[in-house]
C-alpha cells in the first residue's frame, strides 16, 4: 500500500510517501480501506519530538481515518465487509496517513450516512476529544457559562456546537477574522484575542475549556466563579490552579464504539455540523502539517487518501 511515514524525527520533510506492506487483520481487527484521514496537532508534535515517544520506525502518523471494511479477522461477527466505518487509533498505534490499516473491530462505528468520508475524518478524534471533556470531564449542564479557548480549532468547533447542544451559553475566542466562523458555530459570544482581553470581557464561568495552553492556559482560571471546573487538552496534565476554588481537569480521551457512536447521533439529529475543511492529497501530507503546526487554522485539515 502507499503510505507516508517518517525514518527520524525531524521537520516536516522527514514525511515520506512511499510503499508499505499491506496490514493483515488479527483475531478480533478488521481492516479498513482509508478513504480520507485527518491531520490533529499530535502528528505534527509526534513527528517533531515535542509529544510523545515515537522511537520504531518506520513510523506512519494519523490518528483518525474514515473508509470501507475490507477484511475481517477471526471472531469478528458484528462488521461486513463494505461497512463505511470512521474512527480513532488506539493511543501508540497511529498509521492512518496510509491506504490501509488494521484496527481493533470494537473502536470502529458506522460513518454517519450524511457526511462523506472526508467530513467523517475530520470529526473523529476532534468530537471524541470534545465529548469525553464537556460530557464526560466538565460534566457540562444545560443554564451554565462556559468560555471555549481556541473556537476556530478542530477540538473547539465541535465543542462550540456540543455545549450549545446542551444548553449552555457559550463564549469563545479566536483571532479578528474567525469571529464569524464562532457565530456561524453557535458562539453566543465571541472574543478576538488579539485586541481584547478575555479575563476582562467574560462573565464569571461554570466552566472553561482550553484547547491552547501555556499562558492562555494558566490565565483562564481567573473567569471561573468558585467551584467551576477547567479542562485542558494542549498538554500531558492539567495546570495548577493559581487558587483553591476551582478544579482543573485534563480528559482522559479514550477510544471506543460507544463515543463514535454519540457522534454519529448528532451528526443525524443535525445537533453538529463538519468543521470548515481544507483538503490535501496524502502526497501533500507535509504541507498540511506546516499549516497545522503554525496554529492558526481554521476548521480541519483531511488528507483525502481515495
Ligand atoms: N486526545 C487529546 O487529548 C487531544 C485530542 C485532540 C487535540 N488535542 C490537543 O488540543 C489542542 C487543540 O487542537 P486542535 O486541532 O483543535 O487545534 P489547533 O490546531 O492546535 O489550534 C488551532 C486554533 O487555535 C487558535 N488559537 C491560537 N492561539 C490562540 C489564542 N491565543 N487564543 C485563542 N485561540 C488561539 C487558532 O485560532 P486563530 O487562527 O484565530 O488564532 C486556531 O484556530 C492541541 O494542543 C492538541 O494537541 C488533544
Amino acid at each position: 500500500m502507499k503510505a507516508v511515514y517518517f525514518d527520524r524525527l525531524g521537520p516536516p520533510e522527514v514525511l515520506t510517501l512511499g510503499d508499505m506492506p499491506d496490514p493483515v487483520a488479527a483475531s478480533g481487527e478488521v481492516v479498513i480501506d482509508i478513504h480520507a484521514a485527518s491531520v490533529n496537532a499530535a502528528d505534527w508534535r509526534g513527528r517533531s519530538g515535542t509529544f510523545g515517544t515515537i522511537d520504531t520506525f518506520p513510523h506512519i502518523p494519523g490518528r483518525d481515518f474514515s473508509g470501507i471494511v475490507s477484511a475481517l479477522g477471526d471472531g469478528v461477527n458484528d462488521r461486513n465487509i463494505g461497512d463505511a466505518v470512521f474512527g480513532v487509533c488506539p493511543s501508540g498505534q497511529e498509521g492512518t496517513y496510509a491506504e490501509k490499516i488494521a484496527v481493533k473491530a470494537d473502536i470502529i462505528a458506522p460513518k454517519p450516512k450524511s457526511l462523506s468520508h472526508v467530513e467523517a475524518a475530520a470529526i473523529a478524534l476532534t468530537g471524541l476529544t470534545a465529548l469525553v471533556s464537556l460530557e464526560d470531564t466538565l460534566k457540562l449542564k444545560s443554564g451554565e457559562v462556559i468560555l471555549i479557548q481556541g473556537g476556530a480549532g478542530g477540538v473547539a468547533g465541535f465543542a462550540i456546537q456540543l455545549a450549545k447542544h446542551l444548553g449552555a451559553y457559550v463564549i469563545s475566542t479566536a483571532s479578528g477574522e474567525n469571529l464569524d466562523y464562532l457565530r456561524d458555530l453557535g458562539a453566543d459570544e465571541v472574543i478576538d484575542y488579539k485586541t481584547q482581553d478575555f479575563t476582562a470581557l467574560s462573565p464569571p464561568c461554570d466552566a472553561v475549556f482550553d484547547t491552547v495552553g501555556g499562558d492562555v492556559a494558566l490565565r483562564s482560571f481567573k473567569v471561573l466563579k468558585p467551584g467551576g471546573r477547567a479542562a485542558f487538552i494542549h498538554e500531558r496534565e492539567a495546570p495548577q490552579p493559581p487558587r483553591s476554588d476551582v478544579t482543573a481537569l485534563r480528559p482522559a480521551v479514550g477510544r471506543d464504539r460507544a463515543h463514535l457512536t454519540r457522534i454519529a447521533d448528532l451528526v443525524s439529529s443535525g445537533a453538529i455540523k463538519p468543521p470548515q475543511i481544507t483538503e490535501f492529497a496524502l502526497s501533500d501530507a507535509a504541507t498540511a502539517h506546516r499549516i497545522s503546526e503554525a496554529r492558526h487554522l481554521r476548521g480541519k485539515l483531511v488528507l483525502r487518501i481515495r
